[in-house]
């Protein structure tokens, strides 16, 4: 901190002391680990963003979102259009205040061989992070996601010749990453504008493929399926015949009454059964204050049915910021961050007496 009297005190200085409330740690953190061969880790970027490096140490992020919620209560009503209008005839704004620190500072990556978006919902895309990744990557870095999402890029200035647009099907490699590009089954997306001349008329079901899509990514060491912000769908059991998937990535939430957006906790354990994945990692649940899950209803419920169902997964409760090494960690049940104090007794301790202790 380089104010030294409260005179020199602002709101400006107390923004730029407190806020990324992590600084550089992960970044850091991310920079500096050199994943080992026949290993893939990932790190939780808080709401669906995670960063995936590889032991090639190719890095990609998906859904790198470092933004906000609501901040003020005096916001105007939703308009008709907005997706929360259309499907509970509401106008009142919800509450959903960030519930996070901001555990990544976007301006401070430098290696990053692809940004990946799912879908063009603000807490997935992101101005700030589209104007990091060009300030501070090579150029040779791509903006990959479908067609929305490459035309809310290109909006905001993101050059079209960095951008490339997806669709089911796909198959995109980034050194030594391979990507299927599969069907996403996120029905909120589905009434949600995009910003776009050509809308579709109240009746008519946009197309999917054109909003939103989920990513296998396969590296030398296992696979991850990410769900994005998918809905449960009966074709998670087609993915899981199509892949061969260690790690699923899913959208959880508790939806307020009148709201059908996030899986429920037995919907995740529905779809990692269908994914047929050997773990299936719960997000999402963590972001908004008015939709937080709580992930230990997702352990309960799998120990009460594992049994019956002979289930062959099992759920990992994360939490933001944290780190996920595969295969080491593809037998824990939670997580929890770095105890430290790992060099007591290094030197002599220093106490009155050692009835202190
Ligand atoms: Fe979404
Ligand atoms: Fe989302």
């Amino acid at each position: 901190m380089g104010v030294k009297n409260v005179s020199e005190v602002t709101e400006q200085t107390w923004k730029d002391e407190v806020f990324p409330e992590w600084g550089t740690w992960l970044n850091e953190e991310i920079e500096r680990t050199t994943v080992p061969n026949n290993k893939f880790m990932m790190w939780w970027l808080v709401n669906m963003g995670v960063w995936i490096k590889t032991d090639k140490q190719t890095s990609i992020a998906i859904d790198l979102w470092c933004g906000t919620g609501k901040t003020t209560h005096d916001k105007p009503d939703m308009s008709p259009r907005h997706q929360w209008s259309r499907l509970t005839g509401g106008r009142k704004i919800q509450p959903n205040l960030r519930s996070q620190p901001m555990v990544i500072n976007p301006f401070a990556i430098h290696n990053l061989d692809a940004l990946l978006v799912t879908h063009f919902h603000h807490d997935h895309i992101d101005m700030n992070v589209a104007a990091a990744v060009l300030q501070n990557t090579p150029d040779t870095v791509p903006f990959i996601g479908p067609k929305y999402v490459v035309k809310q890029w290109i909006d905001w200035g993101v050059p079209k010749e960095r951008c490339q647009v997806v669709k089911p099907g796909d198959t995109i490699n980034v050194a030594d990453i391979e990507i299927s590009v599969t069907d996403s089954f996120d029905r909120s997306v589905l009434i949600t504008d995009p910003d776009s001349d050509d809308l579709p008329d109240d009746a008519t079901i946009p197309e999917m493929d054109d909003r939103a899509v989920n990513y296998v990514i396969k590296t030398d060491a296992g696979t991850i399926y990410d769900a994005a912000d998918s809905h449960y769908s009966a074709y998670f059991a087609k993915h899981g015949q199509d892949f061969n998937i260690d790690v699923a990535l899913v959208a959880y939430g508790e939806n307020p009454v009148g709201v059908q957006d996030k899986m429920t906790s037995v919907d995740v354990l529905r779809a990692a059964e269908s994914l047929n994945t050997s773990v299936v990692i719960p997000l999402h649940w963590d972001v908004w204050t008015n939709m937080l899950g709580n992930p230990n209803e997702i352990e309960t419920l799998w120990k009460m049915r594992k049994e019956r169902f002979d289930y062959k997964f099992h759920p990992f409760l994360w939490l933001p910021g944290g780190r996920f090494t595969y295969p080491d960690d593809q037998d824990k049940l939670q997580y929890y961050h770095d105890r430290g104090f790992e060099d007591r007794y290094s030197h002599p301790i220093n106490l009155p007496y050692k009835s202190f202790l």
